[in-house]
């Protein structure tokens, strides 16, 4: 019964660690609920992230005034292109970079301020520009709650929300 009991244990533990090996890329620790919550709001608020991708991340931007954002619940980007797209934005497109010095040192696709007037689609200026960190912790919020996770619904919304809010109860 003894030895049972500890071979269930063991086989929780391995569970636990495959299912989230994959967003651990870093080599460090996976992202905790903190993480995943701090993530979000970086998403939604200094980022804003959300005026153009939709609070969902599904394309459905908030803000009517602003460009329409890729649908990233949707991306085939793995974690070191979603970091690079953050970081350096998109050229030719209205997706903002948000490393300060993104256009500074050539570290972005090897292009500076001046190579960027040669493309007609300026990327507009980030609402804020965010810390190496920052972008970690959205990416690491994208690859659990938004990336490959399908079409919003009831109970991913009260996940994504930590409750349930308004925006979950019209959703199937
Ligand atoms: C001003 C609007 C705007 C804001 C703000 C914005 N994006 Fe974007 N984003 C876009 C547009 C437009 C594209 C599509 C670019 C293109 O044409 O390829 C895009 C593309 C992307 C892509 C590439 C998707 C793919 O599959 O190629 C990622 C990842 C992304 N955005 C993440 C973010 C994150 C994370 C934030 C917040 C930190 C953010 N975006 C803020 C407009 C925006």
């Amino acid at each position: 019964m003894r030895a049972c009991a500890f071979a269930a244990a063991v086989l929780l533990v391995a569970l636990s660690a495959t299912s989230t090996a994959r967003v651990n890329a870093q080599g460090g620790a996976p992202p905790d609920a903190s993480d995943l919550a701090e993530g979000r709001r970086l998403f939604e608020q200094k980022g804003n992230c959300q005026a153009c991708h939709g609070w969902s991340g599904d394309g459905h931007k908030t803000d009517n005034q602003m460009p329409d954002g890729a649908n990233l619940r949707e991306t085939k980007l793995p974690r070191a292109g979603l970091v690079m797209t953050i970081k350096c934005g998109r050229l030719n497109s209205q997706m903002p970079a948000f490393d300060k010095f993104a256009y500074s040192d050539g570290r972005c696709y090897g292009k500076t301020q001046a190579d960027l007037k040669a493309y007609p689609t300026r990327m507009p200026d980030p609402p804020a520009t965010l810390q190496p960190r920052e972008i970690d912790l959205i990416v690491d919020f994208l690859l659990v709650r938004i990336v490959g996770q399908g079409p919003m619904d009831h109970a991913k919304c009260v996940q994504f929300w930590g409750g349930e809010e308004d925006v979950c109860r019209q959703l199937p």
